[in-house]
């Protein structure tokens, strides 16, 4: 332990899904599709989409109310807030300064961070730093996605894999030796094209071309993102680990992005976990990019499966491509969110 260093933490957690669930079933009058093939494939039964008029700003404020609550911490404390997103409600203003004026946090600066789905980890790690350089003492960090609104409804490579949801940390100093333990975080620009979103920005401005070359809507190549997840994820976690002076057999949860469950697997054999250190629920909720991690652990609080003391690391891959992981030794005492 260096002289000084100051352990930083998560002393908050929230989430906040739609009520509306579409099931494989659902989907089925959509697209050319089966419940059968969807759960052999992915491990989806159902997800939830945001209502009409409900943007990821709404979902990234009911996430942050709750997180706040939970830690005990009022908005006018938070010093930054960073929020994760690939959907955000417009170009700008950020959705990170939509939530500073919703929660009226009004001495906390804000930022959006694009990182595909790996975003809400790069956004622990980047609000640590803050906190361990003294320059700021409570960071709200918000995964938060609308991905429903970006999809396109008649591919069905797609739209059966994602769906719509927020998760949000209360970031702050904790007990010496507890906290965020190590961190890798990683890019391969080089694979940009394997996820992405074309159309409406600067290199191809929104016109009536782009709407019918359907450029407006994620285009993926599902196949070459699955190669790099299977790689990327076990590798993550292990460098992070090593970050930390620890190894794989030191973790007791392993909260990974849920995209799919065969990447989820092939990523705990890599740790050489059992699969019930491993939480699970793409089957609840699909894939919600940047949110799925937060929505993850909170449930895994919640229900008990993360306890004081316990190892957690969380790691996740996304476009751009991205990659991200950290280590946590979980020190907070009181489980119960509201
Ligand atoms: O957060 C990062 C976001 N992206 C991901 O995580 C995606 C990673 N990739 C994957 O999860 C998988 O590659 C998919 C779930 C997207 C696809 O699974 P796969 O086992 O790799 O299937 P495939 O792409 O090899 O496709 C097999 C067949 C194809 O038909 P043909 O060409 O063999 O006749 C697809 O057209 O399955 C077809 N297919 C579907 N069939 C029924 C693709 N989507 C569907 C569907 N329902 N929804």
């Amino acid at each position: 332990m260096k002289e000084n260093e100051k352990f930083v933490g998560i002393i908050g957690l929230g989430t906040c899904v739609p009520d509306t669930v579409v099931t494989n079933k659902d989907l089925e009058k959509r697209v050319d599709t089966s419940d059968e093939w969807i759960v052999e494939r992915t491990g989806i039964k159902e997800r939830r989409i945001a209502e009409p008029g409900i943007a990821t700003s709404d979902l990234a404020t009911a996430a942050a109310r709750k997180a706040l609550a939970d830690a005990g911490v009022s908005a006018d404390e938070i010093d930054l807030i960073i929020v994760a997103t690939a959907t955000p409600d417009m170009f700008f203003p950020s959705v990170a300064c939509l939530v500073q004026d919703n929660l009226k946090a009004s001495k906390a600066a804000a930022f959006d961070l694009g990182a595909g789905c790996s975003g809400f980890v790069y956004g622990v790690v980047t609000g640590t730093q803050f906190i361990k350089s003294g320059l700021y003492k409570k960071v709200l960090v918000i995964g938060a996605e609308t991905l429903s609104r970006i999809l396109d409804w008649t591919d069905r490579n797609t739209c059966v894999l994602f769906g719509d949801g927020a998760g949000a940390v209360v970031l702050g100093e904790v007990a010496d030796g507890c906290g965020v333990l190590g961190a890798h975080l990683g890019a391969e620009g080089a694979g940009g094209d394997l996820l992405k979103l074309p159309g409406g920005g600067s290199r191809n401005p929104s016109s009536p071309e782009t709407i019918e070359g359907r450029m407006h809507y994620v285009h993926m190549n599902g196949n070459e993102v699955f190669k790099f997840a299977t790689k990327i994820m076990g590798e993550a976690a292990l460098e992070a680990l090593k970050n930390a002076n620890l190894t794989a057999a030191d973790v007791d949860v392993l909260v990974p992005h849920q995209a799919n469950i065969r990447i989820i697997q092939s990523a705990a054999k890599r740790l050489k976990m059992p699969m019930d250190k491993v939480i699970v629920n793409v089957d609840k909720y699909g894939n919600t990019s940047a949110a799925s991690i937060p929505i993850a652990l909170e449930e895994a609080v919640r229900t008990g499966r993360v306890k004081k003391d316990h190892v957690v690391v969380l790691v996740g891959f996304g476009a751009g491509l991205t990659w991200a992981a950290c280590v946590i030794k979980w020190c907070k005492e009181d489980n119960t969110i509201a």
